[in-house]
This record gives C-alpha cells, structure tokens and sequence, in this order.
C-alpha cells in the first residue's frame, strides 16, 4: 500500500460524486468507479480520470482504498456480492453516519481493512456540497492504525476536521447528529404550522424563523453552551411559559407536551447561567 491510496468508488450518487471530484483536485488518484446506472460512473469517472468499469470486484481490484458510496441499505448486499477471493492488501470502507465496520464484515474475513468515514454535511446535491464542504467534520471509524492514517489525510486534504470515534459507537454518533440537524427542521416546521394557523403567509414566517435560525447558530457558534439560550427560561418567565404552554394545548396537546420536554432538557442550561429554575419546574408541573 502506499502512503497516498488510490481510490475507487462504487456508487456514483450525492457523495461519491463530490468527495471523488474534491479528492482528485486534491491530488488524489482515482482509479475506478461503478455504479448501478453505468451512465453515472461515465459521467463521474471522466470528471476524474478514472475507468468506469462493471463491478465492485473491478473496482476493488484497481484501488488501494475503494469507498462504497452507496445507500446504507445495500452496503452490506454489495459486500456481499465481491467475489475476490483474497482481498489482502485492500482496504473498503463506506460513508454511511448510522451504520459501522461491521456491515463490511464479509470483506474484513477475507483480509481487507474496513472502516467508515462519515462526512457530518447535508449533501443536497453533489454540486453545491463541492463548493461548501470544507470546514465539514468527517468521522473516522478504522481500526488499523494505517486505514485511520488514510481516512484522516482524506478528510484534512478537503479542509475537513476529524473526529475519530471509538469502536461500537457509531449509532450514538449518528442519533446526535440527527437530533441537532434534522429535528431543528422539524422544530422549524412546528413553528412554521403555528405562524400558518395565525395567519402569517408562508413567506413572512420563513422571513421570521430564517433569520433567528441563523441568529441562534450565530449566537452558538461565538458563545456555545450555556450563552446561546435566549428566551423566558434564562429570564426566569414562568408567567410567560404558563402561557404558552396554554395557547399551544388549545392547538395541539402533543405540541404542548413537546415544548414542555425541550424546556426540561433546558433546565440545566438556565441553572448554568445562574438562574433559578425553581418556579419555571413548578409551572411545567402544573401545567403539563
Ligand atoms: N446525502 C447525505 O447528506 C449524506 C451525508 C453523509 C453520508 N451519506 C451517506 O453516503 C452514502 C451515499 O449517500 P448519497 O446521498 O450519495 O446517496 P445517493 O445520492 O442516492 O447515491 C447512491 C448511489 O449508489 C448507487 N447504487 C445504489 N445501489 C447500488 C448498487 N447495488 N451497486 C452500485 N451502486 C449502487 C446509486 O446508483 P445509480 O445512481 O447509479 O442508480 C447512487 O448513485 C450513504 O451511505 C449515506 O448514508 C449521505
């Protein structure tokens, strides 16, 4: 192997695209692509200079390091499927968050280096996530001190940061991503529903929540936890939150309900800042 891997991907979607075409402007030699739609591995293996070829077998033949950039649903078939008898030498990896090394288990029985290597980015499309991608963090699952010496050089060669995870770990990893990125989309709908039903167009309340999304990553990017948390609770307001808490069980008891569990998990943020919690839990109590 050499210190530099080549590389092949097998799945020409959001991610193998991008991270194959940042690679190679990073310097990195692409050896090979696959795809279930051999058009795509066309169209993404001459933006690389690679061969498309047939298989994953094929791919993992011309490759030191072949990423399966493929939906996690089928990682583990298309592992299943490489019919190279020994695979010593090779080292396969995929970019699932949720999943870990051991969906790759057929592969590491036959000698290869497994891992995972998870770009913590919401990749729209394989466009827009080349220009805005650096800065991303990419967590790096590999046992074989080697395999965690590619993965991090990979993910530093894109101004990536890296975060190295235990083994065992990965769906803990992945929930806390979740919980910060896709449900702050849920909240938003919940808010935007609320703003609706009052009235507001959906463009006037996407004005609204839009700027204090981005107000509230600002605050957390420059003060993090505890100062970020703005709001009734860090005022001590329990009138205020008794209020709400009232509108929202007239709309929605399930809203009601959430809201008073997100001020719980708050709690401990207020008491951080130095303020009392004792009358904001007697209104969650009574309340909800
Ligand atoms: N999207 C994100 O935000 C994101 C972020 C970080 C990590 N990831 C992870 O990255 C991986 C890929 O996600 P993605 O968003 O790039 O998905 P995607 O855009 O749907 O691309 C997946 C690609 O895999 C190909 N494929 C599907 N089944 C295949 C098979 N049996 N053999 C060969 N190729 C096959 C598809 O083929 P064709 O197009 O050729 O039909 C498609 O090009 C997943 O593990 C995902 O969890 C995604």
């Amino acid at each position: 192997m050499n210190e530099q891997p080549s590389l092949g991907f097998v799945g020409a979607g959001k991610v193998g695209t991008a991270l194959a075409r940042l690679w190679f402007q990073a310097g990195y030699v692409v050896r090979a692509v696959c795809s279930r739609d051999a058009a795509k591995a066309n169209i993404l293996a001459a933006q690389v200079s690679a061969a498309a070829v047939a298989s994953p077998d094929a791919v993992i033949e011309a490759a030191d390091l072949t990423l399966l950039t493929v939906p996690d649903d089928v990682i583990e078939g298309v592992a299943a499927g490489v019919s190279l008898a020994s695979l010593a030498g090779k080292a396969v990896i995929h970019t699932s968050g949720a999943r870990d090394a051991a969906a790759l288990a057929a592969l590491a029985a036959r000698g290869a280096l497994t891992g995972s290597l998870h770009p913590a980015f919401p990749f729209a499309d394989a466009e827009s996530a080349l220009a805005r991608l650096a800065g991303t963090t990419f967590a790096v699952e590999a046992e074989a001190p080697r395999l965690q010496a590619w993965l991090v050089a990979l993910a530093q060669a894109v101004q990536g940061r890296v975060m190295v995870l235990p083994p065992g770990q990965k769906a803990v990893y992945h929930s806390a991503l979740v919980l910060a990125s896709n449900y702050t989309v849920t909240l938003y709908a919940l808010a935007e529903r609320l703003l609706e039903g009052i009235g507001a167009d959906r463009e006037t309340a996407d004005a609204a929540l839009n700027r204090l999304v981005e107000g509230t990553v600002e605050n957390l990017r420059e003060k993090g936890i505890p100062g970020a948390l703005t709001g009734p609770l860090t005022r001590a307001d329990a009138g205020t939150v008794r209020q709400h808490l009232r509108a929202l069980r007239q709309i929605d008891p399930s809203v009601a309900e959430i809201y008073a569990a997100l001020a719980r998990l708050s709690l401990p943020m207020v008491s951080a800042r130095g303020v009392s919690t004792e009358r904001l839990e007697r209104v969650l109590d009574k309340e909800v």
